[in-house]
């Protein structure tokens, strides 16, 4: 038996895979689109700590698996360890996904920006052409999504971080996209935005980004990549109080990505939707 993965024969094996991933719903989500389109897999999370992942993939390939799904802290290693890339993921050097192919030679792709804006364009009816665009944060979630936000042409896409060097970084790699600007957050100019992302680290320990509210107008929509039951977060109950217009976190964009990782390795296209409500229940 192999240190990551034991896979019995059955139906066609997928995982997701990261550290801590005890939480993770991926699982419910792919199950219940398999149940949508009549597929039968199997979908499980595995425990991978940082610096694991390569001798885990040989290890998932011999074993017979299909498809994973990776999350923090493993999405660099993945992009590392694949054999090939998909143009989205060569962008930002991270896989959310990777697929096993036929010859065993393993695919990394990016779904976390599709994801993103999946769930505003559909979910939320938040259109992003021609849009002033605030970011924050900028480390391997906020670049993640940067080349699906500028490819719908917003007006300007501002990232804010704490550490300018790394926004600055982001800029260089990024800035053929868009019109992409860097600022400190103690430097934002008093002007408002139309949409602002969350993209730190920050809610998964209940802090705030140093943000002055007078960045939040009236129109202001405001989005936290982290999730939560109940839909509520630390940043965007302070959104609220400073009067943002509406307020969304990323249930949407995780059920959304898993939604693309799905069509990919299934060929069909599963319905988001009921899989949204039945995870709000819980
Ligand atoms: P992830 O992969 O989730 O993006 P990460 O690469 O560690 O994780 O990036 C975390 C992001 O949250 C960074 O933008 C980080 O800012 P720095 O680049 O300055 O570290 C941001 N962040 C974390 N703690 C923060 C804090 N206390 N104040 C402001 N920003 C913070």
């Amino acid at each position: 038996m192999g240190k990551w993965f034991h896979i019995p024969p059955g139906d066609p094996y997928f995982c997701v895979v990261g550290s801590p991933i005890a939480h993770s719903k991926s699982p419910e989500i792919h199950q219940a689109f398999g149940r949508q389109c009549g597929i039968s897999l199997r979908y499980e999370r595995v425990e991978i700590p940082a610096n694991s992942f390569a001798s885990a993939l040989a290890e998932f390939v011999a074993s017979g698996g299909r498809g994973m799904s990776i999350t923090v802290p493993l999405k660099g290693e993945a992009y590392r360890a694949a054999s090939d890339h998909r143009p989205r993921a060569a962008l930002t050097g991270a896989a959310n996904m990777l697929t096993v192919a036929e010859d065993r030679r393993t695919v990394a792709d990016n779904v976390d920006g599709t994801g993103l804006v999946r769930d505003l364009l559909s979910n939320h009816k938040i259109n992003l052409s021609a849009r002033r665009l605030l970011l924050l944060g900028a480390g391997g979630a906020a670049s993640g999504v940067i080349p699906s936000l500028l490819e719908q042409n917003p007006s300007e896409l501002i990232i804010a971080n704490r550490t300018m060097v790394k926004a600055h970084e982001l800029i260089e790699r990024f800035r053929e996209g868009g019109d992409l600007r860097a600022i400190d957050y103690a430097k934002l100019p008093h002007d408002t935005y139309d949409l602002i992302i969350n993209a730190t680290s920050l809610s998964l320990t209940g802090g705030l980004p140093p943000l002055d509210p007078a960045v939040i107008a009236r129109s202001t929509r405001c989005y936290d990549m982290m999730y939560s039951t109940d839909g509520r977060t630390r940043f965007l109950d302070w959104c609220t109080e400073h009067g943002a217009a509406g307020c969304s976190d990323g249930l949407g964009m995780l059920v959304e990505q898993a939604a693309a990782a799905f069509s990919i390795w299934h060929g069909v296209e599963p319905e988001t939707a009921p899989v949204m409500a039945a995870l709000r229940v819980r």
